[in-house]
């Protein structure tokens, strides 16, 4: 048994302690954010935060996690409130979607221990791999995440759709 806090919750998972992270994750706690993509620790699909910096789940056997905190993107905020997802939302960032989760994780991570990264700077630490190809809306959106510029102007998840569409225009009312 191996007993770590999961966003926020004590979790004691019942697991082999060779378990990858990921599949806890997924299997046990239902937290289905978090993605599968190459399981070699690769593309960056299935990154998460231990202890607030970004790890790819699924090369972490839970059995290393003892007393550790774990984040996934269900509990980057309750309110999809984080400066990242604002900035993703309103990039309108994703395509398939499938490995956003991952990247918006790696990216909140570096913007807590570099606040204001170049380009350079965004391309040797944002190694996650995106086959739809919206690296140029990713880098944007960091950028617009570091501004600042979401910081009181977009939607909460009690904003009608028409409001939403006037806070940002980017997001069209149905
Ligand atoms: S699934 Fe973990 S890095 Fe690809
Ligand atoms: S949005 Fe489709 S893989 Fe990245």
């Amino acid at each position: 048994m191996t007993k770590f806090t999961v966003n926020g919750n004590p979790v004691h998972f019942k697991m082999a302690p060779e378990t990858p992270l990921l599949w806890a994750l997924r299997d046990a706690a239902n937290l289905t954010g978090t993605k599968f993509g190459c399981g070699a620790g690769l593309c960056g699909a299935c990154t998460v935060h231990v202890d607030g910096k970004a790890v790819r789940s699924c090369q972490v056997p839970i059995g290393s996690l003892e007393g550790t905190l774990v984040t996934t993107i269900e509990g980057l905020s309750d309110d999809r409130s984080h400066a990242v997802q604002q900035a993703w939302i309103a990039e309108q960032v994703p395509q398939c979607g499938y490995c956003q989760s991952g990247m918006i994780m790696a990216v909140a991570a570096l913007l807590k221990t570099n606040p204001r990264p170049s380009d350079a700077e965004i391309d040797a630490n944002i190694t996650n791999l995106c086959r739809c190809g919206t690296y140029p809306r990713i880098r944007k959106a960091i950028h617009r995440a570091a501004r600042g510029d979401d910081a009181a102007t977009l939607p909460g998840p009690d904003t009608t759709a028409a409001e939403a569409a006037r806070l940002a225009p980017s997001l069209k009312a149905g």
